[in-house]
């Protein structure tokens, strides 16, 4: 499907930010950069803006969702904003008992461990989103309505990226019924019972993947996929019972494209770039790359040219500055900066980022700070 003349790919002002062109594997006049968790705790404005709000809240309600999203982009000059949601706001739009508890995470009413947990939850028909996703898809206009007038230095209007849980990050919530360190309920259930834990699957797939296409037709212009905890799987597992999964989910986005004509007027389509991230998930670059996404989001655990060496040369990578280093001496940091730069200079093009989220105490100024140097010294 074409996405809308309306639509700011389509209208021609973001398909050339360095961010859109770095997805696509070419490098602009310096590296672009944003931060996972940019929008959030370390900004004073977020913390006001939420005073009395409750995170799910937050993220339903249009006006301060948008907000929310811009503050980052407007304090710290970056090549994009992230819109401000959750993973778990598909989840709770079609009416799974779910709220997100400060400090701890997204918490379940019940936990799906068990074929007939399961069954209730696939018993939800996922199209339902599509009767529910009014405020994303009015937060995101807000937003764009901003971020295509803000040019951050790309010469460009500012992209927003979109977002969705993959399936088994997703998953390793509702199976456990809340946070937990090794996600043993879900990595039981999927060999105690392949059957059940594949309609998990699928139904998350279902779900998140229009969660996604949502923020996408609304005016996204890139989408990211965080299997956040897909780290935990061993290579096998992950390509047995779970990249499907994923690469179902992104065929919701895969089928979205935007029509651009070159200088000579030949007029050719795009589709929009879609980059897949994970933590802890050195062993598994290459599959989740082979899923079929533009780029891969690296966490700090490997730096960017050994996963060069790991994914194979050709694909553009994102990341990856350990977020402890935020809190360094500047000059510690600067170096860090500067090493990272170095090492995504192996890969056809960059996008800097951290390795994980921005952690709640860390100095906003800081941020900003890194952005300067990455715009000044950058590929
Ligand atoms: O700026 C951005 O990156 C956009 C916002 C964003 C949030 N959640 C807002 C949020 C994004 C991209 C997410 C995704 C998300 N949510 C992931 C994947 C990314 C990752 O960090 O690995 C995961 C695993 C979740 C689940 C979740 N939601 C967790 C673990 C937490 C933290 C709990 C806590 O308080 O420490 C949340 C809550 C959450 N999501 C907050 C924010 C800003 C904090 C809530 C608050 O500010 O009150």
């Amino acid at each position: 499907m074409i996405l809308s003349a309306q639509h700011p790919l389509s209208a021609g002002l973001t398909g050339d930010s360095r961010l859109v062109r770095a997805y696509r594997g070419e490098r602009a006049d310096t590296t672009p950069v944003w931060f996972m968790r940019q929008a959030g705790r370390s900004l004073p404005e977020y913390r006001d803006l939420r005073v009395g709000t409750r995170m799910l809240d937050a993220c339903l309600d249009p006006a301060m969702a948008s907000e929310i999203t811009l503050q980052p982009v407007r304090r710290h000059k970056v090549d994009a904003g992230i819109f401000f949601s959750d993973i778990v706001v598909p989840l709770k739009l079609v009416g799974v008992d779910v709220e997100i508890q400060p400090g701890r995470g997204p918490v379940f009413g019940r936990g799906y461990a068990d074929a007939a947990g399961v069954a209730e939850l696939t018993a939800i028909d996922p199209a339902r989103l599509d009767e529910t996703s009014a405020p994303i898809t009015e937060a995101v206009q807000r937003t764009i309505a901003e971020l295509n007038t803000t040019d951050n230095g790309s010469g460009t209007a500012t992209p927003l990226i979109g977002f969705a849980g993959a399936p088994f990050t997703l998953a390793a919530y509702l199976a456990e019924g809340g946070p937990s360190k090794d996600h043993l309920a879900a990595r039981t259930l999927m060999h105690a019972d392949p059957g059940a834990w594949r309609a998990l699957m699928e139904w998350t797939a279902e779900l998140t993947g229009r969660f996604l296409r949502t923020q996408v037709l609304a005016g996204a212009s890139a989408a990211q996929l965080f299997d956040s905890w897909a780290g935990a799987l061993s290579l096998a597992d992950y390509e047995t019972h779970v990249a499907p999964a994923s690469a179902k989910a992104l065929a919701h986005v895969h089928d979205l494209s935007y029509e651009v004509t070159d200088a000579a007027g030949t007029r050719s389509t795009r589709d929009v770039p879609v980059v897949h991230f994970g933590v802890g998930t050195g062993e598994l670059l290459g599959a989740m790359h082979g899923i079929g996404v533009d780029a891969v989001g690296v966490d700090y655990r490997v730096p960017l040219d050994v996963a060069v060496a790991r994914i194979g040369e050709g694909v553009p990578l994102q990341g990856n500055l350990d977020p402890a280093l935020l809190a360094a001496p500047w000059p510690v940091l600067e170096a860090a900066v500067r090493d990272v730069l170095r090492r995504g200079t192996a890969a056809p093009a960059h996008v800097f980022n951290l390795g994980h989220g921005v952690p709640p105490e860390t100095d906003p100024t800081v941020l900003t700070r890194v952005v300067e140097l990455v715009h000044e010294a950058g590929a």
